[in-house]
């Protein structure tokens, strides 16, 4: 019996799953991405906890087909390099060939985005639909793109890297991680919504965040949630940009589904009805038609599911 190995390297930590080969995962592994100790370090860890997992498992290193990787940043695919990551120290690291020399199996890589995309169009909120488009709210804004079941990747690799769309105005726009202006990502991510509340604080603005030790995500929507001005502003905020860059996304691929995942998500209908709201305002009747825009259902696990993806679906 076959298995496969599917690992989703974020920011913060390192999911390791294993699935069959009809993708159902079976055991889950996480532990820290260590960011801090740096790219060596990095590579070091999704090696160690891949055979960690197994060896955990009943099953052997033996029976493993390959191993799926879904990892943050922009990447050269099919060479499996990571050639730059706005939020992981690593420069030109081929990832792809470390792996496949540490592990002696086929290692297919792809960004986690899209990898988690893929995950869900597979076996989650995207299922049975052709054209889906997702989102992952987290330190980033992730994007996926499926078309037929596939990835779309572009001609470099950069195809759905959405949390890089160019939205913000230029007089309200402050860098991204990427090194440009204006970003997604910048807004309506949580390390974006976290930085808009500590301005606020640090402005002196009256809110109940200013109460609050380390400001977190949820703590701004649990505020807005309860009213607190400055807290709704900014979750509006990052509700606007969201539902902007997805009526642009509407007339360019003219999507079935949005999908919308990550922990940001969990803060549900709350932010969901807001991003539909701008989505209405913006897009032309055409491209609304029959287009919804819901939470992604794998939750934590799309992104290894996804991975495991790459190499059963490949
Ligand atoms: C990166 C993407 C990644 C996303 C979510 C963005 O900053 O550019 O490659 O998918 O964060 O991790
Ligand atoms: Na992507
Ligand atoms: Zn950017």
């Amino acid at each position: 019996e076959k298995i496969v190995v599917g690992v989703d390297i974020g920011g913060t930590a390192i999911k390791v799953g294993i699935c069959s080969m009809d993708g159902e995962l079976l055991h889950t592994y996480e532990g820290p991405t260590g960011v801090e100790k740096g790219s060596d370090e990095i590579c070091q860890n999704i090696a160690q906890y891949a055979r960690n997992i197994v060896e955990q498992s009943p099953y052997s290193w033996e029976q493993v087909e390959g191993v799926g990787i879904g990892i943050a940043g922009f990447l050269d695919i099919p060479a499996g390099i990571v050639k730059f990551s706005p939020n992981l120290p690593l420069r030109n690291i081929n990832l792809k060939a470390f792996l496949e020399e540490k592990l002696e199996k086929r290692v297919l890589i792809n960004n986690d985005a899209n990898v988690a995309a893929l995950g869900e169009a597979w076996a989650g909120a995207g299922r049975g639909i052709d054209h889906c488009v997702c989102y992952t709210l987290g330190t980033g804004v992730g994007g996926g793109v499926i078309i037929g079941g596939k990835i779309v990747e572009g001609s470099n690799g950069m195809a759905g890297e959405l949390g890089h769309m160019s939205v913000v105005p230029d007089l309200e726009a402050i860098q991204c991680g990427c090194g440009k202006m204006g970003c997604l990502e910048s807004v309506s991510s949580a390390t974006g919504i976290i930085r808009m509340a500590k301005d606020a604080v640090e402005r002196g603005d009256r809110t109940s965040l200013s109460f609050v030790d380390e400001i977190k995500a949820k703590d701004v929507f649990d505020a807005a949630k309860a009213g607190d001005e400055v807290a709704v502003r900014i979750v509006n905020r990052a509700a606007f940009y969201l539902g902007k860059s997805m009526a642009m996304v509407a007339v360019v691929l003219n999507p079935k589904r949005f999908i919308i995942g990550g922990g940001v998500s969990n803060a549900g209908e709350f932010l969901f009805e807001q991003i539909r709201e701008v989505f209405q305002k913006a897009a032309p009747e055409m491209a609304q038609e029959g287009v919804e825009i819901v939470p992604a259902i794998l939750g934590n696990n799309a992104g290894v599911v996804g991975a495991a993806g790459l190499i059963i679906r490949s």
